[in-house]
């Protein structure tokens, strides 16, 4: 055989080759490679060959010693096993099942939104989201709210920058995204905005520095407040089950007026008087009203052709009545045993 043909011959062996085991990468080692191996044969060989031939099958050797390498070099690190797991490499069954990992679980807060949106949803509101660190304008001043109102103050805002008629700040409520949202198009708006919120508070079981609210609004021509109760006394049957009770206290917010805080009957006592609603048989629930004609002129919506109502209610409060959980920091310590509580549906 001409050194050309064994050239061709072992190209296409070492091309067909696939290894198994450390041992046949270690065959082909002593097969091509060592001193007494095929390829120092074939330069051997190469040695008598005349200087013409020598010009043409030069390169051709060059290339075969090449992939020779090549190929054990890719090779011989597939089967190597590290010094200290070699020993025992032979017993292991790698048809068991590897170590199993723990999931986790859905937050209960994030359970209750989830409920929450769809009972809206059904009603046909959307879901709508804005920004956590937010402008004066959205949070405060296109609110309606006075210059020197106590909600302003560095006791329960945390301000970001000062910045010349608009200050930069950690949200205070959601109510900055109906703002957002009314700025944002013509209406009908029929949105709920579920986020969290910031409050310059000391940590205790009963306040936090941050927590959840979920606001609604709903504006339209001629939304009256009679729309605004049965809203919430519909999503409150949903809630919280069949007969419970509501009821409307007149309230305050420089947003909405009339404003209106709205009590349902306590879920723990049902009424008879408990620890959860200071045996008064009620809980307050949310914050609400008609949307003051300030706010629509102030996002650009003509107040004389469109009125509406907005709600606000924090997911915490609500997780709270359902689950009877007395502490608020428990939310936000991501202990697993807590938190798989409350999943009762699988993912
Ligand atoms: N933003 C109010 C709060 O945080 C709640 C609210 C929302 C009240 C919408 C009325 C209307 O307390």
């Amino acid at each position: 055989m001409s050194i050309q043909e064994k050239i061709n011959q072992y190209t296409e062996e070492i091309n067909n080759w696939t290894p198994h085991s450390q041992q046949e990468v270690e065959n082909y080692r002593l097969k091509f490679l060592v001193a007494k191996g095929i390829v120092k044969g074939l330069f051997e060989e190469f040695k008598n060959v005349s200087s013409e031939e020598k010009r043409l099958l030069g390169k051709v050797l060059n290339e075969f010693k090449q992939l020779a390498e090549a190929r054990y070099a890719e090779t011989k690190d597939l089967f190597e096993v590290s010094a200290d797991s070699s020993k025992d490499s032979k017993e292991q069954d790698l048809t068991l099942p590897g170590p199993g990992f723990e999931i986790g679980t859905r937050h209960p807060l994030s359970l209750v939104r989830k409920e929450i949106v769809e009972i809206f949803k059904k009603l046909g509101f959307i879901v709508a989201e804005g920004p956590e660190i937010e402008d004066d304008w959205h949070n405060f001043t296109a609110l309606n709210f006075p210059e020197e109102h106590p909600a302003r103050d560095m006791q329960d805002t945390f301000f970001i920058r000062k910045q010349e008629g608009n200050d930069i700040a950690l949200r205070t409520h959601t109510s900055s995204v109906q703002v957002r949202m009314m700025e944002s198009g013509t209406p009908p708006f029929r949105a709920i905005m579920p986020g969290r919120v910031y409050r310059n508070e000391a940590i205790s079981a009963r306040a936090h520095c941050f927590f959840h609210q979920i606001e609604g609004l709903y504006i339209d021509e001629g939304v009256s407040f009679a729309d605004l109760k049965q809203t919430l006394y519909h999503f409150v049957q949903e809630l919280f089950g069949e007969g419970t009770k509501v009821r409307f206290r007149p309230s305050y917010f420089p947003f909405t007026e009339p404003s209106a805080e709205m009590d349902i009957s306590c879920t723990i006592c049902k009424g008879a008087g408990c620890n959860m609603c200071k045996y008064t048989g009620w809980v307050e629930i949310l914050g609400c009203g008609m949307v003051d004609p300030n706010v629509l002129t102030n996002s650009k919506i003509d107040a004389k052709k469109y009125t509406g109502f907005a709600f606000g209610m924090g997911i915490e409060r609500i997780t709270n009545l359902k689950y009877e959980i007395k502490d608020l920091r428990l939310f936000s310590e991501n202990d697993i045993r807590f938190l798989r509580q409350f999943e009762t549906e699988t993912i």
